[in-house]
């Protein structure tokens, strides 16, 4: 039997970068299919909660297929500035054929790239969003990422993260989702994390968090300031 400590560990993932790449460009046109569709509830909501405005230069970490990208393009408007950065070019491919269908592909620079290297300038964001994608990291890795982000975010830039949570998360069926994700973890490739108290770690103040439940999983959606 696993001991406390064991039980409130969160677990690792072993999977190379090559790997997270190939298994995104390999299944990067029937993604709005499985996945996209259940959690788009929640990447809308912590969207809404990072409150982006007119003007403002964002970035979105790990942007998938573009939903959120497309909507941050609209919302900084006429003067704003939109960046991505995602691992898989077939993801890219997806997205920029969503943001050309939208007429909005001018206003969007997508990078192709690992996020725990950064390729933008120190203080250039007001925001940084990023949905689905900070469970994805392993463990040493995850604070690597975000002080990257507090790098890249201007003085008093906001964090927007929405992930599966390890919080409260010893039910039957956060058990059974880390088994899952241990047994195969080529096809399970995220699993629950501490949110908030990885933010607080790397020095951001939480400034808003809400917790939610996908499909008996818990989530957490968490606002902070650098
Ligand atoms: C689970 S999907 C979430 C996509 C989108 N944010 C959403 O909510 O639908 C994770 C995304 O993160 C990207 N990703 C995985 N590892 C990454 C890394 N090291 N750097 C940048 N992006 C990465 C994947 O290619 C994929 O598009």
């Amino acid at each position: 039997m696993n001991s406390k400590s064991d039980q409130t560990k969160i677990l690792r993932v072993y999977r190379s970068k090559e790997q997270a790449k190939e298994s995104y460009d390999r299944i990067s046109r029937f993604y709005d299919y499985f996945a996209g569709v259940f959690e788009k509830k929640y990447r809308n909501l912590a969207l809404e909660r990072l409150c982006i405005a007119e003007g403002e230069t964002v970035l979105e970490m790990g942007f998938g297929t573009g939903h959120c990208l497309k909507q941050i393009a609209e919302l900084i408007g006429e003067t704003g500035e939109a960046y991505g950065i995602d691992i898989s070019s077939g993801m890219l491919e997806v997205t920029k054929k969503r943001l050309e269908k939208a007429g909005l592909i001018d206003k969007v620079e997508l990078y192709c790239g690992d996020a725990t290297e950064m390729p933008f300038d120190d203080d250039k964001f007001d925001a940084v969003f990023s949905s689905f994608s900070l469970e994805l990291f392993d463990t040493p890795e995850i604070p690597k990422v975000l002080s990257g982000i507090k790098r890249v975010l201007k003085p008093s830039g906001r964090l927007g993260i929405v992930s599966m949570s390890k919080e409260d998360g010893n039910s039957i069926l956060t058990k059974l989702y880390e088994w899952s994700h241990e047994k195969f973890p080529k096809y399970v490739d995220c699993r629950p994390i501490y949110v908030e108290q990885s933010l607080k770690n790397a020095g951001f103040k939480i400034e808003h968090k809400d917790k939610v439940t996908l499909f008996g999983l818990p989530g957490e959606i968490v606002v902070a300031e650098k």
